[in-house]
């Protein structure tokens, strides 16, 4: 049972190892476009696959429920022949006999295999960050002890990490009316992914509802008593009390299986533009996978969900149909905290120069920003005609120029620059 130069035949299986948006999205599409051969998804994590950005901001003040955050719901499994083995992990890959080797001794044939193994939180390297009331959030089982730990008495929340799943659960502990503390490294906010304005803008935006912002500062322990954190303490000396202390410092791709299985592995699984590792009979997506990113201009690996769910309608119409295209989707993210909804476009790799359109006193503006005076990304505050105009055109190679952008009255319509 192999690959044709037409794509896969109808008997050949298909495992996806992971269950995220893309490991899902992987088996989905495949049904869609008509394959008809046995499909696995195998995850370690038990129960329906769900989203995970809700995690960090709705499941955390709702009831609990999981029906909110399911990816696809039961029927639509067996309904589509998809044999979901979750809460069973992959122990290895066997790639000359195409097999993978479940915990318990079970084995899965496969022609491809598609690993969307994600990322798991990094942790904090400091003595302390193992105790209680020291949370992490990346699964539903970290959000669900975490929902558990919010609501209630006033809390002194101190929050490692001014990126998104920080910034995300500072929100919302502050509408719930705790004590917060951020403790962010670099001198702003957000720095891997947005501009000065928007960091400086979403800080205000955290102050205004009392929450202390520390940047430049690094933690070097978490002291505590009876195996429960009591504080934070920082570099220059000095110490946060602390009745919870949430760690959201990045993310690490999980690699191992594919590190066992001998595959190209750096900052992730290494595949082509067409998102094939080192084995062709092997796929890698999502946050798991380091590709050659047309947008970024060299190798990268994004974390998001539309990166992932494109990659995985890009690996299942290559399995389809046989044909090796370039995965060149436009990345793009959003974040919502307090009534903020942050849009952002494109990969600001460099950046030289930046335009601002709207007025960041009034809540809705966008900025636009360069490198070499070409545009390469946008980040919107509640301006979504922008991010979604910006995303249109940035899939074009059509670039406005820069004087072009300083018009206050620029419409994004990449038909102007036809
Ligand atoms: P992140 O990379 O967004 O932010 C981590 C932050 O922690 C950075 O600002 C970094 O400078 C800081 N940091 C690193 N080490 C530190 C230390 N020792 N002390 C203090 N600060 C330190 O990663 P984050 O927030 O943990 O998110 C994890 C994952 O969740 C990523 O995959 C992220 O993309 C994803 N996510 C995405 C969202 C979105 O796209 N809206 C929302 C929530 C999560």
């Amino acid at each position: 049972m192999t690959a044709t130069a037409t794509g896969l035949t109808g008997g050949s299986p298909v495992v996806i190892v992971g269950a995220g948006q893309g490991g899902v999205q992987v088996a989905a599409s495949l049904r869609e476009g008509g394959f008809t051969g046995p499909v696995t998804v195998v995850d370690t994590e038990s129960g329906l696959p769900y989203q995970r950005p809700p995690l960090s901001k709705a499941f955390l003040t709702g009831d609990g429920s999981r029906s909110l955050i399911d990816l696809r719901s039961e029927s639509f499994f067996d309904e589509n022949s998809i044999s979901l083995h979750t809460g069973q992990r992959v122990d290895g890959i066997d790639r000359s006999a195409g097999k993978v080797a479940l915990e318990g001794g079970e084995y899965l044939d496969y022609a491809h295999l598609v690993l969307a193994t994600g990322a798991g939180p990094r942790t904090l390297p400091v003595p302390g960050a193992d105790q209680e009331g020291v949370a992490v959030l990346r699964t539903l089982t970290d959000a669900t002890l975490l929902r558990t730990l919010l609501p209630g008495q006033e809390l002194r929340v101190v929050i490692v990490g001014g990126g998104f799943i920080g910034l995300e659960v500072a929100a919302v502990a502050a509408k719930l009316g705790h004590r917060v503390t951020i403790v962010e490294t670099l001198p702003r906010l957000m720095a891997r992914a947005v501009s000065p304005e928007l960091a400086t803008y979403v800080a205000d935006m955290h102050r205004s509802h009392g929450t202390e912002i520390l940047l430049g500062n690094r933690v070097v322990a978490l002291p505590g008593k009876n195996g429960r954190v009591e504080a934070v303490e920082l570099d220059d000396g000095s110490r946060i009390d602390a009745d919870l202390v949430l760690v959201g410092i990045g993310a690490v791709p999980n690699t191992d299986l594919a590190v066992q299985a001998d595959l190209e592995v750096g900052d992730g699984i290494v595949v082509d533009d067409g998102l094939r590792t080192s084995d062709p009979a092997v796929s890698a997506i999502g946050d798991c996978a380091s590709f050659p990113s047309h947008h970024a201009g060299r190798r990268t690996r994004l974390e998001s969900v539309q990166n992932a769910v494109d990659q995985a309608r890009h690996v299942a119409h290559r399995l389809l149909t046989g044909s090796v295209e370039p995965y060149r989707s436009v990345p793009w993210f959003w974040t919502t905290q307090f009534e903020l909804r942050v849009q952002m476009v494109g990969l600001p790799q460099e950046e030289d120069e930046r335009v601002i359109h709207g007025d960041p006193s009034t809540g809705r503006f966008s900025v636009l920003r360069f490198h070499n005076g070409r545009l390469n990304s946008i980040e919107s505050v509640n301006r979504p005609q922008d991010h979604v105009g910006g995303r249109k055109l940035l899939a074009t190679e059509l670039r406005p120029t820069l004087d072009e952008l300083r018009q206050t009255d620029f419409k994004f319509d990449p038909k102007r620059f036809a």
